[in-house]
């Protein structure tokens, strides 16, 4: 019986030694220190000693077992120290590699400035108004004294979308809407950035889809000194304050007088150049005196009341300002063009 259990304690000291992992030694505890194992079972033969043997017998059976518990144990701090190590190995962060640089997006420019122009109209006491851009063709042009027929519809070549519907081919039917909105028919002062289709073949500077914006004011005595004050401050403000403004007669169905206004180019200073055609201004939006039809279609006394109006196409602006060759590039997005409007490094 001695014999078998110092075998055993041989057996079980040299598993533990060969053993490579946790579970292993777990195996080993199960199999010779459980209570099926073969101690316990050397252990039942001890009824046949006799009363001398069985203490000593029984003290070694103990002595083997925690010989036996021992080396498990110092086995097992072994086998889990290991563990960790290898974890930490093969999970080590090397915190000093330098980090992937994050890439900052911009505003696109049509965005700044139309910002920019928001900003100063709203400094000057304007809020900003929208309208639908599938709109109806009452307002697109009815109430903006173009009725159907009127050969000046032509001057914009619209998608219809039904008879009576079409994309909107300006910003000026949000004139008509505020207007029509307005309950007290009282005074208004807005203005309306939003996009406008025609139906155009897109070159270097036409584009089937664009942008406007519209300003509106309606009062008493509005006049078209009050116009060109502000048309020259918005000039001053976006261009430079060394821009002049000229106002030239034209016409547009829903304002009475009409003007286009030009500012002197910067380019040639006035000489003439290529980008002025060599009369040395540059056209940059339609204006004028809020016709007393369109006031009167949309329920104001045009008797009490008078208001200008005026509407300008942000990617012209934006390619005077900034030098920009042709529109497309606000619409097509490469990212090169983008990126030189960027305000931060
Ligand atoms: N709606 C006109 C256009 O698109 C511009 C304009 C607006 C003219 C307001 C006069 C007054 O050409």
């Amino acid at each position: 019986m001695q014999e078998r259990l110092k075998e055993l304690q041989q057996e079980a000291l040299e598993g533990v030694n060969k053993a490579t992992g946790l579970k292993q030694l777990n195996d080993i505890r199960v199999s010779y220190l459980g209570k099926k194992g073969p101690i316990t079972e050397v252990l039942k033969g001890m009824g046949k000693l006799s009363a001398e043997e069985r203490p000593v017998m029984g003290a070694l059976a103990n002595e083997v077992r925690d010989a036996i518990s021992a080396a498990i144990e110092e086995k097992q701090k072994l086998l889990e120290q290991a563990e960790i190590e290898e974890k930490l190995a093969k999970e080590t962060i090397d915190v000093t590699l330098p980090g992937r640089p994050i890439t900052q997006g911009n505003h696109h420019p049509l965005t700044s400035l139309i910002e920019e122009i928001e900003d100063l109209f709203i400094g000057m006491g304007y809020t900003i108004a929208e309208g639908p851009e599938v709109e109806q063709d009452y307002y697109n042009f009815e109430a903006l004294n173009l009725p159907k027929g009127h050969p000046a519809r032509d001057m914009q070549d619209s998608f219809y979308i039904t008879e009576e519907t079409l994309l909107r081919t300006h910003t000026s039917p949000v004139q008509a809407r505020t207007m029509e909105r307005n309950e007290e028919k009282g005074p208004i002062k807005i203005i309306c950035p939003g996009k406008v289709y025609r139906r155009d073949n897109d070159d270097a500077t036409h584009s089937h889809q664009f942008m406007q914006i519209e300003g509106l004011v309606i009062d008493e005595n509005i006049r078209m000194s009050d116009l060109k004050g502000t048309l020259d401050v918005f000039a001053k403000k976006i261009f430079g304050e060394d821009r002049e403004i000229r106002l030239r007669p034209s016409f547009f169905p829903f304002t009475e007088p009409s003007v286009e206004m030009d500012i002197s180019c910067k380019i040639c200073g006035g000489a003439g150049c290529s980008v002025c055609k060599g009369t040395g201004w540059i056209e940059i939006l339609g204006a004028g005196m809020v016709h007393p039809n369109v006031l009167e279609m949309a329920g104001y006394d045009s008797k009490k009341y008078t208001g200008f109006a005026f509407g300008m196409g942000p990617e012209r602006i934006a390619m005077l300002k900034y030098g920009v060759d042709d529109i497309r590039h606000f619409y097509t997005n490469d990212i090169r063009f983008l990126k030189q409007f960027a305000k931060h490094e």
